[in-house]
């Protein structure tokens, strides 16, 4: 049996040179393998401090996240408006930050005229991003209205497949210029006097992407989004503008893509996206949960590219990233709507290891918080999504648990841990430590959060936190595990995958946790 054992620091790198023991005495060498994660945690020692968009998600008309998901007039659960009331209050319980719309591929072939005016004068249109039926009962005046109602602020993607720069500016006219203009006089005309001011704006959507309506080569695009940026710009000083970047890093452009884009388009826009999906299609959970090391390490290469075409342009300006769809993604891969309105699309099942990688996932973001400003679990509603309705209520899935607990804690600045944790080898996922951790301090409350993921599907495993200055109080603990890799929630059982009171230890400078196997725990802690 052979167990490699290294020393691994704040998850960026490796210090120290690999220990390597070989043993014919497995059971002996095994007790020592799982020997304790030692992490030196420092309220000083900071990373970043977090943008609280970093925690957005994502709502696309596609199959039942818009019709059936946030709007359904005619259900007994709707508001006056159509808006579900019950999906409203999960949304505005879990305080989502900022939520992209309306796509996505969708908004690829999208005209948002069509969605904007009375309804019974809006086109029933094809969408062929998804084959589907789009009615345009739901378009960018009832999602403001919906944000403003659910406390959350709206990210707007324009169309730069098949729509025009001219058509993007024409939408921000729409929405931000107060009045005296075409654009903004129809928006008044339609029974909004104020602007809505939004902020942030997606140029376009996975144009690298062959499946992409209007799908463009990197150096088309990025004249395109510069064109757009440039026109949009004049109706609103203050934009912040995301370019789009590789849709994965299996695109046989990945970073090629990126390079070109921002070599047309570096000075007028704010940001890249970045876009995630993993897959257990192989079957192999070891590797699967750690595979948020490799969306750190695509992170990592994506800052290189911004900053090296910033080297080449010689300017002090500096892009931050917006990793602006990640989840799980692999069963309903599905996209053919099959020319009906609003059909079961991408309804993944989210199981138990789904919900620890998207904890791991979570951890990822919070350590890049430095430049990931803004991050969109994708998506919110029915479609790979945390939440998911019937006719008669919510349903929250296995990953809605880690996703509400970055939500509600993770606040503040994000620490550097120092970590030193036993290792396995996860395939693409490179070097994995079976302990993952973020932490998060809220200077202002006095209270530190503590996401810790235990890679380990057998064992538990101890961590030894080491406190520079030590807590005062533990204000709670609780942990996502189970038996089952593959346990589910339903509507008939919502509650097998839930969080569960763990047993904390007592504050002080050093504090021995046990950590379950296959676990996601929350450790929170005030201090003096
Ligand atoms: O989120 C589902 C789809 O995944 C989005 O429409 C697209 O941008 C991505 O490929």
């Amino acid at each position: 049996m052979t167990i490699s054992r290294r020393r691994f620091l704040s998850n960026l790198g490796w210090v120290g040179a690999p220990l390597v023991v070989r043993s014919g005495f497995g059971m002996v060498w095994r007790a020592q393998a799982r020997s304790a994660a030692r992490v030196s945690l420092d309220l000083e020692r900071r990373r970043a401090v977090m943008d609280r968009r970093l925690l957005g998600a994502f709502l696309e008309h596609l199959g039942r996240a818009v019709y059936g998901g946030v709007y359904e007039p005619g259900s007994r659960l709707a508001d006056s408006n159509g808006f579900r009331k019950d999906v409203m209050a999960e949304i505005r319980e879990l305080g989502v930050p900022i939520m992209r719309y309306p796509g996505g591929n969708f908004v690829s072939g999208y005209h948002w005229l069509d969605g904007v005016g009375p309804k019974e004068k809006r086109p029933t249109v094809l969408d062929r991003a998804w084959n589907s039926i789009e009615t345009n009962q739901f378009g960018t005046n009832e999602f403001i209205q919906w944000c403003r109602l659910v406390g959350t602020e709206p990210l707007l993607a324009v169309n730069l497949g098949s729509g025009t720069p001219e058509e993007a500016a024409a939408l921000v006219e729409y929405c931000n210029v107060d009045k005296g203009t075409r654009w903004s006089e129809l928006r008044r005309q339609h029974g909004f006097p104020e602007p809505h001011n939004v902020r942030y704006w997606c140029l376009g959507n996975e144009m690298d992407g062959p499946w992409q309506i209007g799908h463009m080569t990197a150096r088309e695009y990025g004249r395109k989004a510069a064109d757009a940026a440039r026109q949009m710009r004049v109706l609103d000083r203050n934009l912040q503008l995301i370019a789009c970047g590789s849709s994965s890093p299996s695109m046989p452009t990945w970073l090629v893509w990126d390079r070109e884009v921002l070599e047309e388009c570096y000075d007028v826009v704010d940001a890249i996206s970045l876009h995630r999906y993993f897959s257990n299609a192989a079957g192999d959970s070891r590797r699967f949960v750690a595979l948020n090391l490799s969306m750190e390490r695509q992170i990592l290469e994506v800052i290189a590219v911004c900053d090296y075409v910033r080297g080449l342009r010689r300017t002090r300006k500096r892009l931050w990233l917006s990793f602006d769809e990640w989840n799980v993604w692999y069963r309903e891969r599905s996209g053919d709507g099959k020319r009906q309105f609003a059909p079961r699309l991408l309804e993944e099942i989210y199981n138990l290891e789904d919900a620890l990688l998207v904890g791991g996932c979570l951890n990822t973001l919070l350590r890049q918080a430095e430049r990931v400003r803004v991050a969109c679990l994708a998506q919110i509603v029915n479609v790979i999504a945390p939440l998911v309705t019937n006719e008669s209520g919510v349903l929250r899935q296995t990953i809605y648990y880690p996703y509400a607990w970055a939500l509600k804690h993770a606040r503040g600045a994000v620490l550097e841990p120092l970590i030193e944790c036993e290792t396995y080898e996860a395939a693409e996922a490179g070097t994995a430590p079976y302990v993952d951790i973020a932490a998060t301090w809220d200077e202002s409350a006095r209270q530190a959060a503590l996401f810790i993921l235990n890679r380990d599907l057998d064992a538990e495993r101890e961590l030894r936190l080491e406190w520079r200055t030590a807590p005062a109080r533990v204000l709670g603990c609780e942990t996502l595990t189970g038996p089952d890799l593959k346990a589910v929630n339903t509507f008939e059982q919502p509650k097998r995958v839930v969080p569960q009171p763990w047993e904390a230890p007592a504050p002080g400078a050093l504090m021995v946790l046990r950590l379950p196997p296959r676990s996601y725990t929350l450790l929170r802690l005030g201090f003096a």
